[in-house]
């Protein structure tokens, strides 16, 4: 890889900026300054210095934000801010993208990442990674909703996958799901009669949503937590 390339990469700095950089005598490589930018470098191997600090090259990134409302998971739209649009240029380059979606009114965990293999994994049925909703409900659930959503309910002719219900108060419950059809917890409870009026995501798999971030903020994913959704470490 080139030597430019690789300290935009890791940076998020300019091309412009980091050739600047290495004219101004600040890049090492192995201990010795380089004054060219194009050099290739093994982005494994090598070190690579600017200034005091030591450049380690990752391919992917992997973050958690607490989504708030009003913000929509994508990662270009025409009339909404996006939650692309909440990260910071140290995170913006490596072009992460949201893992599944969540309404524009929902809040909570939602994951970004650019592996999109990881991604695949966690969104696809087939891998029954479960992912935890607080919903609070217009009415009273009913006891009858554990065994409705154990057995699937029919949204739009489709009869959805085993999900797991538990209840908080009377009108406040976590549902689990491991699929993502369109506003998918929403239809869930019309189906049995009621309807969602504030809906926030708060476990994805294992990892649960860091408390400490207000909403809008964000985090890279601790090791063991990416761990846990079978990321690479
Ligand atoms: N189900 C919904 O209805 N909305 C979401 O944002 C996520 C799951």
């Amino acid at each position: 890889m080139r030597l430019d390339k690789f300290i935009c990469d890791c940076t998020g700095k300019t091309r412009t900026e980091v050739k600047k950089n290495i004219k101004q005598h600040r890049v090492s490589v192995n201990g010795e300054v380089m004054l060219k930018s194009d050099i290739k470098i093994d982005e494994y191997a090598d070190k690579v210095y600017l200034d005091k600090a030591e450049l380690i090259y990752r391919k992917y990134i992997y973050l958690m934000l607490n989504k708030p409302g009003g913000v929509v998971s994508a990662t270009y739209d025409n009339k909404y801010k996006t939650v692309v649009d909440l990260l910071s240029e140290e995170y913006r380059h490596f072009e992460p993208f949201p893992v599944g979606r969540l309404d524009i009114d929902t809040e909570g965990l939602l994951i970004l990442t650019n592996d999109g293999d990881l991604a695949h994994k966690l969104i696809s049925p087939k891998y029954k990674v479960y992912k935890k909703y607080y919903a609070k409900l217009e009415k009273a659930f009913s006891d009858s909703y554990k065994k409705a959503f154990e057995e699937g309910v029919v949204i739009d002719g489709y009869k959805t996958l085993p999900a797991i219900f538990e209840s908080i108060s009377e009108n406040e419950v976590y549902l689990s799901i491991y699929e993502g059809k369109f506003h998918q917890v929403k239809r869930m409870f019309e189906a049995v009669g009621n309807k969602v009026v504030f809906l926030k995501r708060i476990s994805f798999g294992n990892v649960e949503l860091d408390d400490t971030l207000l909403a809008g903020e964000m985090r890279e994913l601790t090791a063991s937590e990416l761990k846990a959704l079978g990321g690479k470490v």
